[in-house]
């Protein structure tokens, strides 16, 4: 399979992200401590461009003990990808679709990534 050279480990900053462009398919490489995912700038929503959305970890709502909200929290181990267009969130990791795991069409398109001698390639 094709690899394409993304570029060196440290050109994508823990937490960030870089477009790449190959054979006029657009991929979002997000880095997350030493690991990469790769995916389709293409939301399956309606087509945006999905990866150059913001970063967030996912929110959480706190609840006590008789469900009344108790404001919002950030869950640190699950950091989602959020779409420029209409908001939909992505898990940066799975490329789930946050709203609904369970509808695989709605996740996003992926590639595996490799590091190899501090260069990270995508394989398309
Ligand atoms: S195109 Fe991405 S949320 Fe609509």
């Amino acid at each position: 399979m094709p690899t394409i050279r993304v570029g060196r480990v440290a050109d994508i900053q823990d937490g960030g992200k870089i477009v790449v462009e190959t054979e006029g398919e657009q991929i979002g490489v997000f880095r997350i401590g030493n690991e990469f995912f790769a995916w389709k700038n293409k939301c399956p929503h309606q087509g945006g461009p999905v990866c150059q959305g913001r970063i967030y970890n996912k929110v959480l709502e706190v609840l006590d003990a008789d469900l009344k909200s108790r404001g919002r929290d950030f869950d640190d181990s699950t950091t989602h990808i959020v779409c420029p267009w209409h908001g939909l969130e992505f898990d940066i990791r799975t490329g789930e679709f946050a709203g609904a795991s369970a509808v695989k069409i709605m996740n996003l398109e992926g590639y595996s990534t490799q590091v190899q001698d501090g260069d990270v390639y995508v394989v398309v």
